[in-house]
C-alpha cells in the first residue's frame, strides 16, 4: 500500500508551514520516512531525508543560508535537491562534496498545499486538480491535524455518511458552517438511509438516500477518489468540504481538510468560523497541529453538554467527534472482529478496489485510478431525485467539477 501511495502527489505541509525564502525548515513525517521540508533563500522548496549524512544529526537543526541549508554540526551544506555543496574540512579540489546526496523528492505548491511526489521519477504524473486547489485562493480554507491511527481507518470513517445523523447531528443544527440547510431536515427526518455504492473512474461513488416529499429522494452523493480523497456532500450555499488522509507511519496520519466555494469569495465569517475550528476544521495546541482536544485530555469532553443535547457524543466539534472514535477503535483495528451492515457498502468497495489496484501495481505494475488528473474532476453533490431515477443518471451534471458552475445542493 506505501507504493501505491508513491503513485500519487501527496499534500505533505501547509504553505503556510514554509511562508517566506530562507524561513525556518519544518520537520515531515510521511510514509513512515523522516524528511525536512525547507524554502532557500531563493524561494525554492526543498524536501530531503532528515538526517546528515555526516554523522547524522538532524539537519531541522540547520541553518538555511544562501541557496542551501547547512548542518550547525561541522558545517555541511546541502541544496533543495539534497545535493552536498560544500564539506568544509575537505578540501573543495578533492570533489567529495559532488558525491554525496541525500534522499529529496520533488515538490510543488498548488491551492495553498506543498505536495510531494515519493515515487519512481519515470511513473510522476501530472500536478493535482482537485477542484479546491485550482479555485482563486480566496474561494479556498485549508487546514490539517494530526490523527493517531491508521489512515484507512480514518478514511473509512471520512466514507461513511451514515454516522452524521447520530454523532454530529448537534452540529448540523447549530455549526456556522452547516445550519439552516433544507437538506438537514431530510437528514433528521430519515435516520436509515439507503447506501447505493457504484464504482466511478477514479474510485467510487457513495450514495445515500433518504426519503423526501412526494415521489423524490434526498440523495447525498460522496465521491472517493483513489487513494484517499473524499468530498462531503454540500449543504445549502455554504463552502463545500472534504479530507485527505495522508499516512504518517502505520499507526498515525495527518487529516487534511478543505473547504471552497466554486463561485464565490469565502465571507469573512465563514474564514473566521473555519480558524476558529468550526465545521470540518478544529482547534489546536498552540503552535502545533495537534487538536487542543486529544487523546490525552480525553478529548475534553463534557458529559452535561450531552445531557443538555449541545453535542450527542460530549466531544465539541465535528473534527475531534470524528477523530475520537476513530482513535478509540486503537491504532489499527482489528477488522476480523467487525460486523459490517449495509450502510457499509462504500467501506466494503473502497477497501476491494484499494486491495485490487495495490496488488495490480505489485503484479503487472498497473497505474492505479486516481492518478490521471481526469479523475480529480469530480464533485460532491446534494440534490433531490424523482424516486425512479438512478443518481448516478440523474446527477451526472452535478458529479462533474465545472468552472464557474455552482455546486448542486439541498
Ligand atoms: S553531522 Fe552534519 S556536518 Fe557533521
Ligand atoms: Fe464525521
Amino acid at each position: 500500500m506505501g507504493d501505491l501511495f508513491r503513485c500519487y502527489w501527496l499534500p505533505v505541509l501547509l504553505s503556510e508551514e514554509l511562508p517566506e525564502a530562507a524561513c525556518a525548515p519544518v520537520r515531515v513525517k510521511i510514509l513512515s520516512e523522516q524528511l525536512i521540508a525547507f524554502r532557500d533563500s531563493e524561494g525554492k522548496l526543498g524536501l530531503i531525508d532528515e538526517f546528515c549524512p555526516h554523522r547524522g544529526a538532524s539537519l531541522w537543526f540547520g541553518r538555511n543560508e544562501d541557496c542551501g541549508l547547512r548542518c550547525p554540526y561541522h558545517g555541511w551544506k546541502f541544496d533543495v535537491n539534497g545535493q552536498c555543496l560544500e564539506v568544509p574540512s575537505e578540501p573543495a579540489e578533492s570533489g567529495y562534496a559532488k558525491k554525496i546526496k541525500l534522499t529529496s523528492y520533488p515538490v510543488i505548491e498548488r491551492g495553498g498545499v506543498i505536495w510531494t511526489y515519493m515515487g519512481p521519477a519515470e511513473r510522476m504524473p501530472e500536478p493535482p486538480e482537485y477542484e479546491f486547489a485550482i479555485v482563486p485562493d480566496d474561494q479556498r480554507f485549508v487546514s490539517k491535524r494530526f490523527q493517531e491511527c491508521n489512515w484507512l481507518q480514518a478514511m473509512e470513517g471520512g466514507i461513511d455518511s451514515s454516522h452524521v445523523s447520530w454523532l454530529h447531528r448537534g452540529d448540523v443544527k447549530n455549526d456556522p458552517l452547516f445550519k439552516g440547510a433544507k437538506g438537514n431536515q431530510y437528514n433528521m427526518n430519515d435516520l436509515a438511509p439507503v447506501f447505493e455504492v457504484v464504482e466511478n473512474d477514479g474510485g467510487l461513488l457513495i450514495g445515500a438516500r433518504r426519503n423526501a416529499e412526494d415521489d423524490q429522494y434526498y440523495w447525498r452523493i460522496t465521491p472517493w477518489v483513489m487513494p484517499c480523497f473524499t468530498g462531503v456532500p454540500p449543504r445549502g450555499d455554504h463552502p463545500m468540504h472534504g479530507h485527505f488522509w495522508i499516512p504518517v507511519d502505520d499507526e498515525n496520519c495527518v487529516a487534511w481538510s478543505y473547504d471552497y466555494h466554486p463561485v464565490r469569495a469565502l465571507t469573512q465569517g465563514e474564514v473566521r468560523a473555519m480558524r476558529d475550528g468550526k465545521g470540518v476544521h478544529c482547534k489546536y495546541v498552540p503552535g502545533t497541529y495537534r487538536p487542543l482536544a486529544n487523546k490525552d485530555n480525553d478529548y475534553l469532553m463534557d458529559r452535561n453538554a450531552q445531557r443538555l443535547g449541545s453535542t450527542y457524543s460530549s466531544v465539541e466539534g465535528i473534527a475531534i467527534q470524528d477523530a475520537s472514535l476513530q482513535e478509540s477503535m486503537g491504532p489499527i483495528i482489528d477488522r476480523r472482529k467487525e460486523n459490517l451492515v449495509g450502510c457499509d457498502n462504500g467501506i466494503i468497495m473502497a477497501r476491494h478496489r484499494l486491495m485490487k489496484a495495490a496488488r495490480a501495481l505489485r503484479d503487472k505494475g498497473t497505474i492505479p485510478p486516481g492518478v490521471n488528473t481526469e479523475h480529480h474532476k469530480v464533485r460532491q453533490a446534494a440534490l433531490l431525485l424523482k424516486r425512479n431515477v438512478p443518481y448516478k443518471e440523474g446527477a451526472k451534471e452535478a458529479l462533474k467539477a465545472r468552472k464557474g458552475v455552482p455546486q448542486t445542493t439541498v
